[in-house]
């Protein structure tokens, strides 16, 4: 089972280049996930490679046209071999990308990214291949690219043999919810601050118990908004549980 993801771009060297290091490289090599950058500029009709025009009733900037990106999309799409694939287009007018959504889009053989620039792309060629609108955050950045390297990060590493630690039992429990506690490597003292001696207890119940108690307190300290929810779930189970 390994993942392809494809991206149409007009930047192709921000894809690859962005495969190549750490822990998403070694995926690629491995062949748990394969990464393929198609650039939209090679199928355009036009002479001078050109991709862009004017937006219809004027307006500041550049539009991409629908014809060199729908040929992407068909091309690619030729080469896969599920009837139904999911295309996601990168853009601060999606739905937020979470750790939910990642989980779910781990599940699929392939992903379609699609990356616009300029001031975005014909919309007649959205709707007639889009599935997904994503946004990463309330921000607005200069083209799809990061976002899509964003949301193929967080994807690959829940794919099964990306990671080297089996951690997807630490899934669907609070967990899930709260940041993680603080930790330490060697020396035991840095600058004069030593590490918490639990941890060097070799008390193993107890180490537990303190991680549990800093992942609360860093979350009440950090996400307010995180705590609350997590607040909440207890409070639903420890009713459930009377
Ligand atoms: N393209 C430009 N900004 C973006 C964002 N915040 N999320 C997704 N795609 C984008």
């Amino acid at each position: 089972d390994v993942m392809n993801f494809h991206v149409l771009t007009l930047f192709p060297e921000m894809i690859s280049q962005g495969g190549q290091a750490s822990i998403l490289g070694r995926a690629l090599k491995n062949g748990c996930i394969s990464l393929h950058p198609v650039d939209i500029r090679d199928y355009t009709e036009n002479k001078h490679k050109k991709v862009d025009d004017y937006p219809y009733g004027g307006g500041a900037g550049m539009l991409m046209q629908a014809q060199p990106v729908y040929d992407t999309y068909l091309s690619v799409k030729e080469g896969i071999e599920a009837e139904k694939v999911r295309v996601i287009y990168l853009t601060p007018q999606g739905r937020r990308f979470d750790q939910k959504m990642a989980k779910e889009l781990s599940r699929e053989q392939d992903l379609i990214f699609l990356c616009g620039h300029y001031e975005g792309i014909d919309e007649r060629v959205l709707e007639e291949i889009v599935t997904d609108y994503v946004s990463v955050g309330d921000y607005v950045l200069t083209g799809g690219e990061l976002p899509a390297m964003v949301m193929i990060d967080a994807i690959a590493r829940l794919v099964p043999g990306v990671l080297n630690n089996e951690t997807s039992a630490d899934f669907e429990s609070f967990h899930n919810d709260l940041l993680e506690y603080p930790q330490y490597s060697r020396p035991e003292e840095w600058k004069g601050k030593r590490v918490p001696s639990v941890l060097l207890s070799g008390n193993h119940a107890k180490i537990e118990a303190w991680r549990q108690e800093q992942s609360i307190l860093r979350t009440k300290g950090r996400r307010p908004d995180l705590y609350e929810k997590y607040e909440e779930k207890r409070r639903v189970i420890e009713r459930l549980l009377k």
